[in-house]
């Protein structure tokens, strides 16, 4: 098992941006990647976690959590993946419950999400912290790209 370590990123500089940006593409493909323009705003004003392997911090894996603006008890994970190299060794599963454990003690109650319905180890990492799947949202990302929502009560 690697040593991981998990890290709530609050400053940045241009080269964690470029990594962030070639691990996005890596993971998500280019339609799906955020890129230099929104990374920082999401660091700034939303919270991004990552999963770094020790010794030398190689990023392991990314979260992104956006609070709603509506409803600011509820929290949106915009974002999650782990590398391919990293994936099967438990390191989602122990990013996703830091992050969930982080929006519970800054007392947000809800957590959404969307998955596609294919995504099969998504699907079992989000149920097994609790996530119910509470509707589908059709042409989400453009027409025929539907996602289904997950909601975690905290
Ligand atoms: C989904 C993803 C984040 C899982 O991360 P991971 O670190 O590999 O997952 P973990 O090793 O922590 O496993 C967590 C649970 O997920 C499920 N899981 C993981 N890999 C799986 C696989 N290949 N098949 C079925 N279930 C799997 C299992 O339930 C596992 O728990 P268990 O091993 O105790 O049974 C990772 O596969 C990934 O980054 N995929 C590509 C990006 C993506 O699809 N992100 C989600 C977008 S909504």
């Amino acid at each position: 098992m690697e040593r991981i370590t998990i890290r709530h990123i609050e400053d940045f500089d241009f080269k964690l941006i470029k990594t962030l940006c070639e691990l996005e593409i890596e993971n998500l493909g280019n339609e799906a990647s955020v890129n230099q323009w929104v990374i920082p705003v999401l660091i700034r004003y939303g919270m991004v976690y990552v999963a770094e392997k020790l010794p030398g911090n190689e990023i392991a894996g990314v979260c992104q959590v956006i609070r709603s603006y509506n409803d600011p008890s509820n929290a949106f994970i915009h974002s999650f993946y782990i590398r391919p190299g990293f994936r099967g060794m438990k390191i989602g599963k122990l990013l996703l419950k830091e992050v969930i454990n982080k929006l519970r003690s800054d007392d947000l109650k809800k957590v959404h999400l969307t998955v596609d319905s294919e995504n099969i180890s998504a699907v079992a990492l989000y149920s097994f912290f609790g996530f119910k799947r509470s509707g589908i949202r059709k042409d989400e990302y453009g027409r025929g790209v539907n996602r289904d929502l997950y909601i975690l009560t905290l």
